[in-house]
């Protein structure tokens, strides 16, 4: 038999891979301005601090973490860890799971959880890479309505009533790909709803921290009462993405369930990675650092919403507190997969809203990252894409 006839698992029917990472490929040429991604900035990446840091607990704990650990995790960042996320998520957390970037905590609940055909409600848009963990093992992904303040409790009850879902996904702060934040008000009702119907809810909040502008609301979490919210926190944003710490906070069945799927996933997350993360929490070095990097993001932010300003009448934009992401919606009938590869060869980049949307549909739709380009990149980029729609209307 030849190799293409292979037949593989039937989890990746329909699975194209990331489109985001296609783009990637598109416009990996230098003099690229890219506002596709979601990157942290270069000059938010503390290469020198984690330098040093990877220097003293390999002089101090070599032979340990050198060694295979606990899927638990490594236990001295265990308890920093859990101390971090119960300020973090505002209430007492019964179990923390340091694991390989959130992105793996949304695997293993997902591997906790869902049996094919199982209901997951999701935003609609929401974030591409667990969108594509839940197609992975099989889950009928149901979207649910929302506004400028996020999910409407009324759909959400609805589909809760209809559908009788496993889960709910959802990303309050900041949400990629909005940049919206759910308003403070819809969250006690949110975890009060999950117990009514008993529906896992999958609070996925990595741009927590990451605020510019107005007041914190509380996590879904702290509403909590019986277990149903598994917290996902990730160090991508505000320390490094290549680092891969993230964690799984909550009931401690869920949690365990987690745990026994991570052993046969990776056995645990790098000792080293976890160490380091251990020692940025330990040492008190993560309010300033976060201070320095929101105060560089928040220019950025100002400047892109600066030139959205001029953008061609039709034009709306969300105004997001905090995050990474601006998510614009053009005049009716442009199409934004057109107008990438027009902005391509004006070297600017982004992402269109439809890979986004878990039926598609919404061509008039992008989303623009500000935290990785400079300013002058930002006013060069968004002249060069705002000239592009208005040759195209
Ligand atoms: C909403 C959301 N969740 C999770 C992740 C993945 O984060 P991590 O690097 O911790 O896997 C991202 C990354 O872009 C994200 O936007």
């Amino acid at each position: 038999m030849n190799i293409s006839e292979i037949q593989f698992a039937h989890r990746f029917d329909g699975i194209t891979g990331s489109a985001i990472r296609e783009i990637f490929k598109l416009i990996a040429q230098p003099n690229m301005i890219s506002f596709a991604g979601g990157n942290p900035s270069p000059a938010a990446l503390p290469d020198e601090k984690v330098a040093e840091l990877a220097a003293q607990v390999l002089r101090d704990k070599g032979k340990v973490l050198l060694q295979y650990g606990a899927t638990e995790g490594y236990a001295p960042f265990v308890e920093s860890l859990k101390q971090y996320a119960e300020a973090a998520v505002g209430c007492p957390l019964p179990a923390v799971l340091p694991v390989t970037g959130s992105t793996q905590a949304m695997d293993l609940l997902c591997k906790a959880l869902i049996d094919p055909g199982d209901t997951v409600l999701v935003e609609n848009p929401s974030f591409l890479g667990n969108l594509q963990c839940m197609k992975f093992y099989q889950a009928n992904l149901v979207p649910v309505e929302s506004d400028e303040n996020g999910l409407l409790l009324d759909k959400l009850e609805e589909a809760m009533a209809k559908h009788h879902p496993k889960l709910l996904y959802v990303i309050p702060t900041f949400q990629n790909p909005t940049g919206k934040t759910l308003a403070a008000e819809r969250r006690r009702p949110i975890a009060e709803l999950a117990a009514k119907y008993g529906v896992v809810v999958a609070e996925d909040d990595p741009y927590r921290d990451l605020r510019y502008s107005g007041t914190p609301a509380p996590s879904i979490k702290s509403f909590d009462k019986e277990g149903w919210v598994a917290f996902l926190g990730s160090f991508s944003k505000i320390i490094s993405p290549g680092l891969r710490v993230g964690y799984i906070a909550g009931d401690a069945a869920i949690v365990r369930k987690c745990t026994l799927g991570k052993q046969s996933t990776d056995v645990h997350t790098a000792n080293l990675n976890q160490a380091i993360v251990d020692q940025f929490l330990r040492q008190g070095l993560l309010p300033e650092h976060i201070r320095r990097i929101c105060g560089d993001y928040r220019l950025q932010r100002d400047a892109m919403l600066e030139e959205l300003a001029s953008f061609p009448a039709g034009t709306s934009y969300t105004r997001p507190d905090g995050g990474l992401f601006i998510w614009v919606t053009l005049p009716e009938g442009l199409d934004a997969k057109q107008l990438l590869e027009k902005a391509i060869e004006r070297h600017v980049a982004f992402v269109p809203g439809t890979h986004f949307y878990a039926n598609g549909g919404h061509e008039n739709t992008l989303r623009l990252n500000f935290s990785n380009s400079t300013l002058e990149q930002i006013h060069t980029g968004m002249a060069a894409l705002r000239q592009v729609i208005e040759a195209s209307l």
